[in-house]
């Protein structure tokens, strides 16, 4: 039986890693993340607490587990917070990445890590995999350094880079969807910028992707994101579709008037191409992974 470890599965992406991989059966693994507790019940769950950041906590459990791959999801990821914690984002996602490679080349586990778009500095996007990257903000040069630090480790690896990452979280953590549901929802006035465009991704479809790179044993760099362009104003646009909420809240602004601490990259998306005819994934549009989001939104209502 394969053993499985996951890093960071508190987070938005860690919880559906956890919830898909750990209702297999041909897997055992094991959740771990920075919070002493799970947000899922540990009757159903095995949970440790592991920060990453802690050399010596993240060899011996590894060395313990024994993990034939680790799906780091842990990483610091709010941009803004970054930019003002420039030691503690690099602790974060540099050193704790460099503390779970050297423990993964001790007991030869595989890592699947994940990055993001903010790598690149916005001029040129939709990107591939082999475009040079130019990091504008700090976010953007940790994770760059991280996987710079994968890329010449010489274990054995796959970097999954994503975009806007979408979907629903057990607990108080917000993202973007969620952020602008809420708002509508309680009749707030929203501010979104015209002139940053990507292209957000569904949690569960990155999930999918990542859990294909396991199975087929794929190692490089892959980009995994959504199906369409869109600026941050047309996403919240078609959220409000999608929720039936009142679009008029939505103001269409320039970047420069929301002064977000950290630059953001003003065009990405990638393109998906090898992850398509690597992996057999196809990206799902904004509609179709907003339609999910509402069926699991009314599930855990109705729960
Ligand atoms: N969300 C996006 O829009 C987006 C876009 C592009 C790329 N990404 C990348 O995707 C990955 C997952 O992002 P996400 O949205 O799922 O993030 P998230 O919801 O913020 O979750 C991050 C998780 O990392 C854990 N963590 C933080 N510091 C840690 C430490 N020192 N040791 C162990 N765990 C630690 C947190 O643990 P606790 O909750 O237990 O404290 C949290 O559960 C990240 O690498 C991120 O850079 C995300």
């Amino acid at each position: 039986m394969k053993r499985i470890l996951i890093c960071g599965s508190n987070g938005l992406l860690g919880q559906r890693l956890a919830l898909l991989l750990s209702r297999e059966t041909k897997f055992e693994v094991l959740n771990t993340s920075h919070h002493r507790s799970f947000v899922f019940d540990s009757q159903l769950f095995d949970y440790t607490q592991l920060d990453i950041t802690r050399k010596s906590d993240a060899k011996s459990l590894i060395s313990s587990f024994q993990p034939d791959v680790i799906f780091n999801a842990a990483a610091a990821t709010n941009v803004d917070w970054c930019e003002s914690h420039r030691d503690e984002a690099w602790k974060v996602n540099v050193v704790g990445v460099e503390n779970l490679i050297e423990a993964a080349r001790k007991v030869g586990a595989r890592l699947i890590h994940v990055s993001t778009d903010y790598v690149f500095d916005g001029k040129h996007g939709p990107y591939k995999e082999d475009d040079p990257p130019n990091p504008i903000s700090y976010y953007g040069k940790t994770k760059l350094a991280g996987e710079n630090a994968i890329r010449i480790s010489g274990i054995p690896y796959a970097i999954v880079r994503t975009i806007v990452v979408y979907g629903n979280i057990i607990g108080k953590r917000e993202n973007f969807a969620l952020w602008v549901i809420n708002k509508l929802r309680s009749g707030q006035a929203i501010r979104c910028a015209e002139d940053q465009i990507s292209s957000p991704t569904y949690v569960g479809d990155l999930a999918c992707a990542m859990i294909r790179i396991f199975e087929l044993e794929r190692t490089g760099m892959y980009h995994i994101c959504g199906a369409e362009q869109l600026s941050r104003y047309e996403f919240a646009v078609r959220i409000a579709g999608i929720f039936n909420l009142d679009s008029s809240l939505i103001q269409q602004v320039k970047t420069s008037e929301l002064n977000q601490p950290a630059p953001r990259p003003p065009v990405t998306g990638f393109s998906t191409t090898k992850a398509e005819e690597e992996l057999g994934w196809k990206p799902m549009d904004a509609t179709r992974g907003l339609t999910l989001l509402k069926e699991e939104l009314q599930t855990a209502r109705k729960n």
